[in-house]
């Protein structure tokens, strides 16, 4: 079957393998056909060597974590054939770690968990695979086209579980959320704290194409101007960009007692200046918190299904603005200026 594959380590090893194996039973009982794979900047990462590790025995890694695929067998009975279905991305460390053993693999303390299409374990860019039912997640199936946002769904999900679970050290009523990056991660937290009845604000550079328009039908108010001149304090910063000043500015900028979340991934290596005193001073006299936030656990995976459910399904659609076939794999690894969600189509 054919499969998109890479060397971890080795920039310029994408290929599309024709003859790669089907997938072993022991990888899990439920048999399932590959529909579309979601394609995201850790994805870019791997490509560019930087990232990503192959699992024990072999040098290549097949990508691919955010999955949507539709169930061909399930012996166990979880699921049903023809159900739509998504693989929950990361697992256990095999000690397990205190959080691991209780399945919050999403806070795993040790570093020796795995995750497909990302650590040691084979991802969903192939044309079949299998789950254990405990890590495949089933989708209702209106949303076959948009389905694949479920990973980057849980991700936020997730994001805003700790917010909820952080407020509740004191009397905690948000009324403002800001989400800095209005890419996917950015536009689905905002839709989640949309769903919350928040008042959403959008933050990010672009004054054109479609990142506006896709605040505004979340009734987020869209802002493209410096963080210092938003004019009010958020309550709570979900910070997407990972840009080091944005990281920064969003610190001093949060309300006393607010929440910011970083949830961008920074690629690292560029320094600022900072007065570290005073942002301690802010921090402390304000009682702020700041705390990162990556990955998602079976809760969040199973909350984001629902919260995909209640969506606009065409607000959702409108997120994915290019379905790559597989056989042209090398263009969906290109995203353009105007790309929100990259797929790669296995139905093509
Ligand atoms: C994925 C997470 C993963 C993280 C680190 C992200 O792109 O969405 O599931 O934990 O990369 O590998």
């Amino acid at each position: 079957m054919r499969a998109v594959t890479v060397i971890p380590g080795v920039a310029g090893s994408l290929r599309l393998l024709d003859d790669y194996p089907e997938p072993a039973t022991e990888e899990g009982s439920i048999l399932v056909e590959a529909l579309a794979v979601g394609i995201c900047g850790t994805d870019i990462e791997i490509i560019e060597g930087l990232y990503g590790e192959a699992p024990p025995g072999i040098d290549h890694l097949v990508l691919g974590h955010e999955s949507l695929g539709r169930v061909v067998e399930d012996p166990t009975g979880t699921l049903q054939p023809g159900d739509l279905v998504a693989g929950i991305v990361r697992h256990p460390d095999p000690l397990p770690c205190p959080n691991c053993a209780v399945d919050e693999w999403d806070m795993c303390r040790n570093g020796m968990f795995t995750e497909h299409g990302i650590k040691a374990l084979p991802g969903f860019a192939r044309q079949r695979w299998r789950l254990q039912p405990r890590f495949a997640v089933g989708l209702d199936p209106e949303l076959v086209e948009v389905g694949v946002l479920l990973e980057p769904t849980s991700v936020v999900v997730k994001a805003w579980d700790h917010i909820d679970r952080i407020g509740r050290r004191a009397e905690w009523q948000p009324r403002t959320a800001l989400v800095t990056g209005a890419g996917p991660i950015g536009l689905l937290a905002a839709l989640l704290a949309s769903q919350r009845g928040l008042s959403v604000h959008v933050l990010d550079l672009v004054t054109e194409g479609p990142k506006p328009a896709l605040a505004g039908a979340l009734g987020a108010t869209y802002h493209s101007g410096p963080l210092d001149q938003l004019g009010f304090e958020p309550d709570v910063i979900v910070e997407c960009t990972g840009a080091p000043r944005v990281v920064l500015e969003s610190m001093y900028r949060v309300a006393p007692t607010g929440i910011v979340c970083l949830a961008g991934v920074s690629s690292g290596g560029r320094t600022i200046d900072l007065d570290a005193g005073e942002l301690n001073r802010t921090l402390v006299l304000e009682n702020n918190v700041v705390f990162g936030s990556v990955n998602a656990n079976r809760r969040h995976w199973d909350a984001a299904a629902e919260a995909l459910a209640r969506a606009d399904h065409a607000w959702l659609s409108s997120l994915i603005t290019r379905r790559v076939p597989l056989s042209d794999y090398a263009a969906a690894y290109s995203p353009g200026p105007q790309d929100i969600k990259v797929v790669l189509d296995f139905t093509a």
